[in-house]
């Protein structure tokens, strides 16, 4: 394992159609959420088993009061290299100063479309402007690499891949894009709406030409691609048509503390319960050491060969939001 990503709260301030398109959910109870203090003695366990970067997430991190406090707790655990953030930047204008502060040094940022009314409709309560402020705010806060996520769907906002890198790469923002996927229950997602990782790419290198650089210690689930004039990088993620099970090094802790070893999970391992038993470093080790090594995901590549045979229906399969989860 290499890869932990945290998600710090199930709430967020948008609905993404793809992601939480519901105006309610069954909300995680506050007290049944990690707190930051269990939050970084997990991820103190969680480097000697070889973890390299600690990712938070959500729903939205942003919106979990003060989080900077839990960036500059992080911080100060020795041996942890890299700690990074996946926000929707709606909030990122008035804390990117303090995240920065707290030692934050990269940030993710999800933008799937340059166009206001698009934007709303999309998030259905976004207002772009705010996240577009929060991008730069962070730019001149000094977060770096800063990276764009957008997710690419068919009819919705295909026609703006290449505005998208045009942005990218006239502010020194990376790309990186990501097939639609059918994460949790409700996100009414169909194969013939993901526009694959294939038709981004050989959209995108018509325009502006490109040379595939690989993944980032090989596991990483983006494809890295240079452009050849040296204008920077773009990432493309295509874990519906070109799945990475077999090199995935992540493992998820849910804002309630579940460990689940797969994106696609059905459920996970109450981690939380183990904690707040009194439970100590070694007896959560060898949970944590015993689940690591007895796991059997691979949910992508499954879906991958069952849709190429047709017998593929995301309905059949009842799999933890991804709010709850961390995207
Ligand atoms: C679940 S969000 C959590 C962090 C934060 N709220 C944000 O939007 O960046 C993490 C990432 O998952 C992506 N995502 C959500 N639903 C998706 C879907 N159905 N297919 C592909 N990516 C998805 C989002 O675009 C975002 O980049
Ligand atoms: S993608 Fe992020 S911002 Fe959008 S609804 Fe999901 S958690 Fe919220």
């Amino acid at each position: 394992m290499r890869d932990l990503r945290i998600s710090v709260t199930d709430r967020c301030n948008f609905r993404c159609t793809y992601c939480m398109p519901f105006d309610e959910y069954q909300w995680i109870e506050r007290h049944e959420v990690l707190s930051f203090e269990e939050i970084e003695r997990v991820a103190r366990l969680f480097l000697d088993f070889g973890i390299e970067k600690v990712r938070l997430t959500g729903g939205e991190p942003l919106v979990r009061k003060d989080l900077h406090r839990l960036i500059a707790g992080l911080s100060k655990i020795e041996g942890l290299p890299d700690i990074t953030l996946t926000t929707n930047g709606a909030l990122l204008a008035s804390q990117a100063d303090a995240l920065y502060a707290a030692g934050l040094r990269r940030i993710n940022v999800s933008i799937d479309t340059l166009r206001p009314d698009r934007f709303l409709a999309l998030t259905k309560r976004g207002n772009l402007d705010e996240v577009l402020a929060g991008i730069f705010a962070a730019k001149k806060a000094g977060l770096a690499p800063i990276k764009l996520n957008a997710v690419i769907i068919r009819g919705t906002n295909d026609d703006e891949v290449i505005d998208l890198v045009d942005f990218g790469r006239r502010n020194g923002f990376e790309m990186r894009f990501i097939e639609y996927m059918d994460v949790g229950n409700a996100s009414g997602w169909s194969l013939e709406r993901t526009v694959t990782k294939k038709e981004i790419l050989d959209t995108i290198h018509a325009r502006f030409p490109l040379r595939e650089v690989g993944r980032e210690h090989g596991s990483a689930p983006a494809v890295d691609y240079e452009f050849l004039d040296g204008a920077g990088e773009i990432g493309i993620i295509g874990s519906v048509t070109e799945p990475f099970c077999s090199s995935c090094t992540r493992l998820r802790l849910t804002a309630d503390g579940k460990l689940v070893t797969c994106l696609f999970a059905e459920s996970g391992f109450d981690l939380k319960a183990l904690i707040r038993s009194g439970a100590s470093d070694e007896d959560i080790r060898a949970q944590v050491a015993r689940i690591w090594s007895t796991r059997v995901d691979r949910y992508s590549d499954l879906r991958w060969e069952q849709l190429r045979s047709g017998a593929y229906e995301s309905r059949d399969h009842k799999k933890i939001e991804m709010i709850t989860l961390g995207g």
